[in-house]
């Protein structure tokens, strides 16, 4: 699964070595240009998912994707965490969605039981898309790519101060690193996006999955308007 860049040079031997190809995009040129290249498959990534994301939001680009590729299946990322969510993506002509902050909350995650507990409790208000956690981490993102996360303290403190923040960069990412280590998440990120206003419980990811489908089975079954 290939996102966020140039994905020409890695189709090729990702297919000479007998794997699908999947790539994430977040604009209707790069899927374009995906599935000009040999994709198998495509996500189309809206900006409300957590994680690093890019501008466009999920309906108006899933749509649009959908609308252009007909080849192949087109798969919605990007605040999905419910039955509802996946039946909407199926409505707008998605083959299936693909879900990150949903998975967050599950047994199965690797994510530490505060950051768990924190994405719980959060609305979708609470989450913000920097690129201060990546200063932080020493990791060279490229605009228009932002990490979306639950806001913290960090970010109250240093989002819109980016150079401020680099110019004191090895004071502030000690002590970023030491909040990490510490599962400290008033100060270190907990990588969610929007969808962290639909969790409510911490279930096994396969429950979540036959939740979802059963809810998006019984969302399509009804007549529209009615929940
Ligand atoms: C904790 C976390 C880590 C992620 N890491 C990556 C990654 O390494 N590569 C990637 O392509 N997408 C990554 N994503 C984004 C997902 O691929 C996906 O687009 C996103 O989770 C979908 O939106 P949602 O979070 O609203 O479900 C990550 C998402 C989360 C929540």
């Amino acid at each position: 699964m290939l996102s966020f860049g140039d994905e020409t040079p890695y189709i090729g031997p990702t297919k000479d070595a007998g794997a699908a190809v999947i790539c994430q995009v977040q604009t209707l040129s790069q899927a374009l240009s995906a599935h000009d290249n040999g994709a198998d498959v495509i996500v189309a990534q809206g900006s409300e998912a957590g994680g690093h994301g890019a501008i466009r939001g999920t309906i108006s680009l899933v749509r649009e994707v959908v609308d252009r590729i007909d080849t192949i299946p087109v798969v919605a990322a990007g605040g999905i965490a419910d039955g509802r969510g996946l039946a909407a993506a199926l409505m707008l002509g998605a083959a299936g969605v693909l879900m990150g902050t949903r998975f967050c909350a599950t047994q199965e995650s690797l994510m530490p039981e505060q950051a768990k507990e924190r994405a719980l409790e959060a609305s979708g208000d609470e989450t913000l898309q920097s690129s201060i956690v990546d200063i932080l981490r020493d990791k060279d993102w490229p605009g228009p790519y932002k990490l979306r996360t639950l806001q913290n303290d960090t970010l109250d403190q240093w989002h819109g101060r980016e150079q401020q923040l680099v110019d004191e960069i090895d004071e502030q990412r000690e002590a970023y690193e030491a909040a990490f280590a510490a599962h400290d998440f008033d100060h270190a990120a907990v990588i969610v996006g929007e969808a962290t206003g639909m969790l409510r419980d911490i279930p096994a990811a396969g429950d979540v999955i036959e939740e979802i489908v059963a809810e998006a089975e019984a969302c399509l079954a009804r007549p529209p308007g009615c929940l």
